[in-house]
């Protein structure tokens, strides 16, 4: 019996390990002699030790960037092709992202692209990247102030979810990691909805089914749609506008929210786009929205900000031809893509869920 679950996407290994032992020996059987490890400053002190034993017949090079959304760009990249090219690495050796979102986006495209793509691995240390961001081969920084303008698709060799790591994880990043647990299981239908909106977010480092449930809805959007073409865009449910609040945060807020807090206040918009527009049942969507707002305790955008919040979600790499396409609900685990909803709809849904605040 094997001693870690795992989970394919498309041909890609996620392997989900409990034990240390595992993870250490999984981890040196890496069949790449050279290494760049890529941390920032938090998992560098946090969970670069963990790593030790595993990494101890390797030759490895450290690269440490700063922590946070403000270093997911083209600088920290520049930074990142710098130290590849003076340390002489090569196309055969590998990049080790060892980090949340931020780290596993920023790392996989300077894999990606450093002479012409070198393989990497993902070790995600944070909720969210282990249920989202490690997952299906999307890669990006920002830049001039929108979300995930550059970027490519490559799948890593292998992710290693460890969920120990979660340990020394800030409680206010748990909640904005499992705010995109809750999104995928809107996605995949009332069970795993009703079981995981019941729970606490701080329980689900100590089950990992749970983690495990939350990947496998990723991974079945990203195998049948692994370029977004279609259907997987249903995984953008509550993106569209978070991402807008998510940029409006960056450019207005001394403290900008957390993704997942982002994408909770996106949840309410579409949640309520969603009843107007794809037939989502109204009660079901105010106990959604609900549980979302459990997840929003900062200040969010005035009415003085709409017109910029639609600005932001209008020039969303998502959209056409400068329409507003969100992808909505009709009911838990039946979503639709595409839905054209036009500035005017945009606007009430927006006064209406910034006025609940008042
Ligand atoms: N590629 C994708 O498909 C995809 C999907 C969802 C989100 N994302 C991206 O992911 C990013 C958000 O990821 P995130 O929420 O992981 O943020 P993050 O990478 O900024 O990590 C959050 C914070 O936690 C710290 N940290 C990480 N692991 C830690 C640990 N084990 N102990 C203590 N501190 C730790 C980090 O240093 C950082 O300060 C966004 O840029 C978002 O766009 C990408």
């Amino acid at each position: 019996m094997r001693d870690y679950n795992e989970v394919k996407c498309l041909e890609h290994s996620i392997i989900i390990i409990r034990r240390e032992k595992v993870f250490t020996r999984l981890l040196s059987n890496l069949p790449f002699d050279r290494l760049l490890i890529l941390c920032d400053i938090n998992t560098w002190k946090y969970c670069f030790h963990e790593m030790v034993p595993a990494l101890s017949s390797k030759s490895c090079h450290i690269h440490i960037i700063e922590a946070g959304e403000e270093s997911k760009n083209l600088s920290t990249l520049e930074g990142i092709w710098e130290t590849l090219s003076n340390e002489g690495f090569r196309r055969n050796d590998a990049i080790l992202n060892l980090g949340g979102g931020v780290v596993c986006d920023i790392g996989g495209l300077a894999a990606a692209t450093f002479q012409r793509g070198m393989q990497f691995i993902h070790v995600p240390t944070t909720l969210l990247a282990m249920v989202d961001a490690a997952i299906g081969g999307k890669n990006a920084i920002n830049f001039e102030g929108l979300k995930n303008q550059i970027g490519v698709f490559a799948f890593p060799y292998q992710t290693f979810i460890y969920p120990k790591f979660l340990r020394t994880l800030p409680y206010r990043q748990i909640r904005s990691g499992f705010v995109e647990m809750l999104k995928h299981a809107l996605l995949k239908g009332d069970d795993l909805w009703n079981r995981l909106s019941a729970i606490e977010p701080e329980e689900v480092m100590h089950h990992l089914p749970y983690i495990s449930e939350a990947i496998k809805v990723k991974v079945s959007y990203v195998d049948e749609d692994p370029f977004d073409q279609g259907i997987r865009q249903a995984l953008n449910f509550g993106h569209t506008a978070g991402h807008a609040f998510e940029e409006w945060s960056l450019l207005k807020q001394p403290e900008p929210m957390l993704h997942g807090e982002a994408i909770a206040l996106g949840m309410l918009v579409e949640l309520e786009l969603s009843v107007k527009l794809t037939g989502l049942d109204d009660n079901f969507a105010l106990l959604a929205s609900n549980i979302f707002k459990k997840y929003i305790h900062f200040p969010i955008p005035t009415l003085q900000d709409i017109e910029q919040l639609i600005d932001l979600a209008g020039f969303d790499k998502k959209n056409k031809d400068q329409s507003i396409r969100f992808s909505l609900l009709q009911k838990t685990g039946k979503p639709v893509v595409q839905v054209a909803v036009s500035r005017e709809t945009l606007s009430n849904v927006l006064k209406n869920i910034i006025l609940s605040f008042s």
